[in-house]
């Protein structure tokens, strides 16, 4: 496993992503609730820059089977990443694909030291 210094604490600030390129892969560090994640930037679907996308919330649904009714509700405002080709979407602090259960976006590993951030691949 090799360590890269892809950048600096102060850098990004929360919210923030920064695209990078490691041994021929594109990876995408993000800054999420003070958290650093290093995905890499294909997309499960069919293989779009996911980590280009826009950063949003998104809709959680609940069917209450007596009454019948669907309660829809806006959650994880800036915590979502939307992929630009077809919108498959994306827990950034967790990478779960949140359109196909079950399935993650590539992570790696990713250290602070002394104020620099390190991604392992
Ligand atoms: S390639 Fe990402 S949604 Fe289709």
């Amino acid at each position: 496993m090799s360590e890269h210094t892809v950048a600096t604490v102060e850098e990004l600030d929360d919210g923030d992503r920064k695209l990078i390129e490691l041994e021929g892969r594109e990876i995408a560090l993000f800054r999420i609730n003070g958290e650093f994640r290093a995905y890499t930037n294909w997309c499960l679907h069919q293989g779009g820059p996911a980590c280009e996308g826009s950063v949003t919330g998104t809709s959680s649904a609940e069917f209450d089977r007596d009454e019948l009714q669907t309660d829809l509700q806006w959650c994880k405002e800036g915590e979502v990443l939307n992929c630009p080709w077809h919108g498959w979407e994306y827990d950034i602090p967790t990478g779960e694909c949140l359109s196909k259960e079950g399935t993650k976006l590539p992570s790696h590993p990713v250290e602070v030291k002394d104020g620099d951030v390190i991604v392992s691949l």
